[in-house]
């Protein structure tokens, strides 16, 4: 079924997010037909493009950036007829009459009042004034048709993301607000809650009983990609961990829904980020690594260190990389650690979580026959393939008990034949449908930056002094290692 109709305006519309993934992801909706029976879409920018130019525009960036690249052309002309552009100071408040004559001019086109979508990709410290401005807007009152779709970063630490919910809230009810972190429109992450709950399989053996530790890895092989400007205020930890990989570990560590609806899929998830033990400030050296590439090579390039990149500061101590440790205390994850890591520049793009399983409670088998327990363990792979593999056990064929790991993979790409749809695609259909399951609640967003800012204080209070301290293509510092293997582990990667 079809969404209803929808206008949708893009702050930021001559963007780099809007051109390198919402428009592909409203095109690729367009071309499976999920888009509504009327819709339009107004970007919204400064740059001074008209309707053909900025048509043509977001085409490069189609033909660039979306996963589809037949059907183009012919589909593309009906669907770049629904989309205009509206050249806009976003700053001054007389221009925002616009937006609502162009939501009564669309109202009486369409024979009905659509939903009214504000997508705000615009850099973080725009969007304050946008929603204030936004807000006292007629159509804004309109709580079950008007939506407001806000990117991450949602603020900068905790009390300046307070104080942005705090905004939000006094223009829009909760429930028009739609605070995006993309990895939860991804396949994969969206699967963990098929695979724990939809089987009786594994949730009996997902807790502290039969699990030794969890692992969740998002490992990059970029840099800053041009951005330094912008990562240079935010970092590895306010990038990644407060958000994408946090969210993560809720779909992980979550209790069994009752059902699906968004309230109820986000209490149990922000159960776990309540559950999590806050790591005190003295404690932050024990828990968490820090780490910042130089320059070097990787697969036989040359790149430069995060201090030589554009618009980074020369001594910049901002994190490229993080990996921590958390606990989580509750009944089911009591005593079982929750290792993370992430970075820029590492060896391999690889966003896996493992699980890992604890060793056989009485193993027979000669100590000569193999490793104890290191094959027990469930990988979730959401990149670079999409898969799920359990590792276990078998004995090699053969005179004698020899023992070595085998894997049974589902993987995507061999099971299905249908292509499966970019995040932002989700995403998109969730808000145009009013479905905010998959969205961050005011509250989630609060409790992870509880959650961090302990070492973020830690490590604003105390310079680093070995930056940078780890080679581009490798697996981060040494110190990451070290806080793994003090715990007489160590990191999964992918074979
Ligand atoms: C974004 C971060 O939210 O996620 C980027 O700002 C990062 O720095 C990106 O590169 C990673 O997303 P993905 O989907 O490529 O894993």
């Amino acid at each position: 079924k079809r969404p209803p109709a929808s206008l949708i305006f893009i702050f930021g519309g001559s963007g780099d997010l809007n051109h390198r993934k919402l428009s592909p992801a409203l095109f690729n909706l367009f071309i499976d037909g999920w888009m509504p029976e009327k819709f339009d879409i107004v970007g919204i920018g400064r740059r001074p493009y008209d309707n053909d130019s900025y048509r043509t525009h977001l085409f490069n960036g189609i033909r660039q950036f979306s996963r589809r690249k037949e059907e183009q052309s012919e589909l593309w002309k009906d669907f770049s007829q629904k989309v205009t552009y509206l050249q806009m100071d976003a700053e001054k408040d007389e221009e925002y009459q616009k937006l609502a004559e162009i939501v009564k001019e669309k109202e009486t086109a369409y024979g009905e009042h659509p939903n009214v979508i504000f997508y705000l990709a615009v850099a973080p410290q725009l969007v304050p004034g946008i929603v204030s401005k936004l807000g006292p807007l007629n159509i804004c009152a309109d709580t079950k048709c008007t939506r407001v779709v806000v990117e991450k970063p949602f603020g900068h630490d905790l009390d300046s993301a307070l104080e942005l919910n705090k905004l939000l809230a006094s223009m829009f009810d909760e429930k028009q607000i739609y605070r995006i972190d993309h990895y939860l429109g991804k396949e994969t992450v969206q699967n963990i809650l098929a695979l724990r709950f939809a089987n009786a399989l594994f949730e009996p053996i997902w807790n502290r009983n039969y699990i030794d530790h969890i692992q969740i890895t998002a490992a990059e092989t970029v840099g800053v990609e041009g951005r330094g400007d912008f990562y240079e205020s935010s970092g590895a930890l306010r990038d990644m961990v407060q958000n994408h990989i946090l969210q993560v570990l809720c779909m992980v560590a979550m209790e069994a829904p009752v059902n699906f609806d968004a309230d109820e899929i986000r209490n149990k998830k922000v159960d776990v980020l309540h559950a999590i033990r806050k790591i005190a400030k003295d404690e932050v050296h024990r828990n968490a690594v820090r780490g910042q590439y130089g320059p070097g090579w990787m697969k036989g390039q040359q790149v430069p260190g995060y201090r030589q990149e554009k618009n980074v500061a020369r001594e910049s101590g901002t994190d490229t990389f993080v990996a921590v440790k958390f606990h989580i205390d509750n009944w089911r994850w009591q005593d079982v650690p929750f290792y993370v890591r992430t970075g820029k520049r590492m060896n391999d793009k690889e966003t896996i979580i493992t699980i890992q399983f604890k060793a056989a409670p009485n193993y027979a088998f000669p100590p000569e026959a193999a490793d104890t327990w290191r094959p027990n363990r469930l990988t979730i792979s959401i990149a670079p393939e999409m898969d799920i593999r359990l590792r276990f056990q078998a004995k090699r064929p053969g005179q004698g008990v020899s023992l070595s790991p085998v894997d049974m993979i589902f993987s995507y790409k061999d099971a299905y034949t249908e292509q499966e749809p970019e995040a932002y695609e989700t995403l998109l259909l969730d808000v145009m449908e009013g479905d905010a399951t998959l969205f961050m609640r005011e509250d989630q967003v609060a409790a992870a930056w509880r959650l961090i800012m302990p070492i973020l204080e830690s490590w604003q209070d105390r310079a680093p002094v070995d930056f940078p301290n780890y080679s581009p293509g490798s697996w981060g510092p040494e110190d990451a290692e070290a806080l793994i293997a003090r715990d007489g582990r160590n990191w999964v990667t992918l074979p």
